[in-house]
């Protein structure tokens, strides 16, 4: 799903279901919990992240999130990966609230397992959803995107995701989204950072001074870990 625009209620119903939003949730998620959170609470409405991490034990918990691409004001991280040091989220519960990704994540809540998918996390990802179609599963791919919009990095990150799952060749049998993605994927692969560098969010972050997340973002493969859905929190997948 290229977009979470598209989804109907059902869509997602028992499946696995890999979360993308490139620029910046997921690889945020991806990199707290590599970090050493305990945990990543995706919140889609602002008020109510600031209810929940209220009620949370301030030594243990912290704030995150952004509009617009910047921290939310009295928050005490924006929505940065670079933010997210063993030293600010080491034994820490991360409540964490973004315009489109936890947005996304809010919408996948019927899904059979839900997981966060990056480039940073893609091997990890990938095997997530041959393990679901290996055992006779239904999986999915849901991109963020921007604000119902289609959006060019979840788009190749998708693209990624699929080949390495299914392989081009099976990818030609598959929906147009498959299609488009895996396809935009193999014809940008020997130029990827070039590509990701033009897409929209990516000028809007370099506007915001944020090229250096893009740039840890668009890291295929840096880490194995993968981000599953427990008991409504992201946790490191002990696998
Ligand atoms: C989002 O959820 O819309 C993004 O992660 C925005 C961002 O912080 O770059």
């Amino acid at each position: 799903f290229l977009t979470p625009a598209v989804l109907d209620e059902d869509a997602l119903y028992g499946r696995a279901v890999v979360v993308v939003d490139v620029l910046r949730a997921s690889t945020t998620i991806v990199t707290a919990l590599e970090n050493g959170a305990r945990a990543v609470i995706p919140v889609a409405d602002k008020g109510e992240a600031g209810r929940l991490a209220a009620s949370l034990d301030a030594d243990v918990s912290l704030l995150g999130g952004e509009r617009g691409g910047e921290r939310i004001p009295g928050y005490q991280a924006g929505n940065s990966p670079l933010e997210y040091t063993p030293e600010a989220v080491a034994g820490r519960t991360v409540v964490l609230t973004t315009t489109n990704g936890t947005a996304a994540m809010a919408r996948a809540r019927s899904a059979a397992d839900l997981a966060v998918g990056a480039f940073t996390n893609a091997d990890a990802a990938a095997a997530f959803l041959r393990r679901a179609l290996d055992a006779g599963r239904p999986a999915a791919v849901l991109c963020a995107g921007s604000e119902g919009r289609v959006s060019l990095e979840d788009t190749l990150c998708a693209g990624l995701l699929v080949t390495r799952v299914v392989g081009a060749e099976a990818a030609a049998g598959l929906s147009d989204s498959v299609q488009i993605a895996s396809a935009l994927y193999r014809g940008s692969e020997s130029r990827l950072a070039r590509t990701i560098f033009g897409a929209r969010h990516t000028q809007r972050l370099i506007e915001l001074g944020h090229a250096d997340d893009v740039a840890f973002a668009a890291r295929i493969d840096a880490s194995d870990g993968l981000p599953v859905f427990r008991d409504s929190r992201f946790v490191l997948d002990k696998r």
